[in-house]
């Protein structure tokens, strides 16, 4: 039996997250509406750097990338997801973007994409670029469908003789489909809208070895008790993984999750890994309505650490939530994605929902659609700092929407440096 197969998959436990709350060390600040949106022509949400394989982010000429989910910003904020369209935005200093345009002109997998990775890889074999991404719905199908396949595509290029472009043309792909087994298939799915999406690429630094991780559920067969309440068996979510035996990256194998949530939780959203010293940090988003009855959650990043990348992940903060939304305004960000920066990590984020502090996101549909209109973001959130304390963290401060600076780019002081430099008389 391989190292990995084991021991059972590491959990995050109904008992974990029965000790959820928001705390001092959790919440981030109220978000205000930026001055400016980063396109008033475009809602903006989950987003993703452009890296090189060894995950640190491409520098290409001056140039940062994203890449973003979008769809028109005169379309209902909830019908995005129908429609998303992943676009690219490049900035010299992190803090203004540029849109570059679709990355794709057609022939993208899927009825719509969803989000994913970019590794840019200047010797590659095949382009510049491996994209990958999910591909939502079925090709081809009329109604709108909910199927999802992890996806690559290959032969993209950038080019900055003037300006900055990403060009084509691409070689789309299906890297993987769930198996039934380890992943859950949408005809085994119990319920909820189930998960197969969000590939991240990952190299490991301790192994050299390469990795897709991704979001997933794992299959609960009717009637084996697998909960002590049938009702929370449906959810079920996990984060996936699978492997390049050659290091090749367009070519993957299913390997077992790194973690489940069985009965815990329904979506662990675009898991995404930072290692330090040798150390693994496992990070997902979740929302609040997609936690089993009688738990307690919060649309929020989640957080777990192993001392290997097969450890036994255990949750950050003894209960696993890293930063959420304070609770007049508990859906204001979502989608959070974590990098390291010197001795903080930085986490970027969409500004989703202000201004609405009912239950749950579900409820936004009972809004006049002005007002949908209105209290939705569309465009990055703030970034913010995070502190990390062995298997601690804590908030220290924010920084501007949509301002993501490279690890070599020193951060202003935080609000507590200025505090202790100017003789106890900070701006709190
Ligand atoms: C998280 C998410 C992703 C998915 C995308 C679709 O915000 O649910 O998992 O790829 O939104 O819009």
């Amino acid at each position: 039996m391989s190292e990995e197969d084991a021991g059972g998959t590491p959990a995050w436990t109904r008992e974990h997250a029965s000790s959820l709350r928001r705390d001092e060390s959790n919440v981030a600040p109220i978000i205000y509406p930026p001055e400016e949106r980063i396109d008033d022509d475009l809602h903006i949400w989950d987003t993703w750097f452009l890296r090189n394989r060894d995950g640190t982010i491409a520098e290409i000429d001056g140039y940062r990338v994203i890449f973003s989910l979008t769809s028109p910003s005169h379309l209902l904020p909830g019908k995005r997801h129908d429609v998303a369209t992943i676009r690219y935005f490049y900035s010299h200093d992190g803090e203004n973007w540029t849109t570059g345009g679709t990355v794709f002109d057609g022939g993208a997998l899927g009825q719509r994409q969803w989000a994913g990775s970019a590794m840019y890889d200047p010797d590659g074999d095949e382009g510049e670029i491996y994209f990958y991404y999910t591909a939502a719905g079925e090709d081809g199908a009329e109604e709108l469908t909910y199927t999802q396949r992890l996806a690559l595509a290959t032969g993209g290029t950038v080019n900055t003789d003037s300006g900055f472009e990403i060009d084509g043309p691409w070689d789309h792909q299906v890297l993987l489909t769930p198996d039934g087994d380890w992943y859950e298939r949408e005809d085994q799915s119990r319920g909820m809208i189930y998960t197969f999406r969000d590939p991240w690429f990952f190299e490991d630094p301790e192994s050299g070895e390469t990795y897709l991780l991704f979001e997933a559920n794992t299959p609960v067969p009717e009637g084996t008790g697998a909960c002590d309440d049938p009702v929370w068996e449906e959810f079920n979510g996990s984060i996936g993984i699978a492997h390049s035996p050659t290091g090749d990256p367009t070519d993957f194998e299913l390997r077992p999750p790194l973690l489940d949530a069985v009965c815990v939780n329904q979506e662990l959203e675009r898991p995404h890994l930072v290692v330090r010293d040798g150390t693994y940090y496992l990070f997902i988003s979740s929302h609040v309505h997609t936690f089993a009855p009688e738990l307690e959650g919060y649309d929020a990043l989640y957080g777990f650490v192993a001392d290997d990348l097969r450890g036994e992940y255990e949750p950050l903060n003894g209960h696993g939530m890293v930063l959420t939304n304070p609770a007049n305004a508990p859906f204001q960000a979502y989608s959070w994605l974590v990098y390291d920066h010197g001795d903080e990590l930085l986490a970027s984020s969409f500004f989703n929902y202000f201004d609405y502090n009912r239950p749950n996101l579900d409820d936004v549909s009972l809004l006049p659609e002005d007002e949908q209109m209105r209290r939705f973001g569309g465009t990055l959130a703030p970034t913010v700092r995070l502190g990390l304390d062995g298997t601690e963290t804590n908030v220290i401060d924010t920084l501007g929407h949509g301002h993501l600076p490279l690890s070599s780019e020193a951060l202003p002081k935080s609000w507590w440096e200025n505090e202790s430099s100017e003789g106890g008389d900070g701006y709190y």
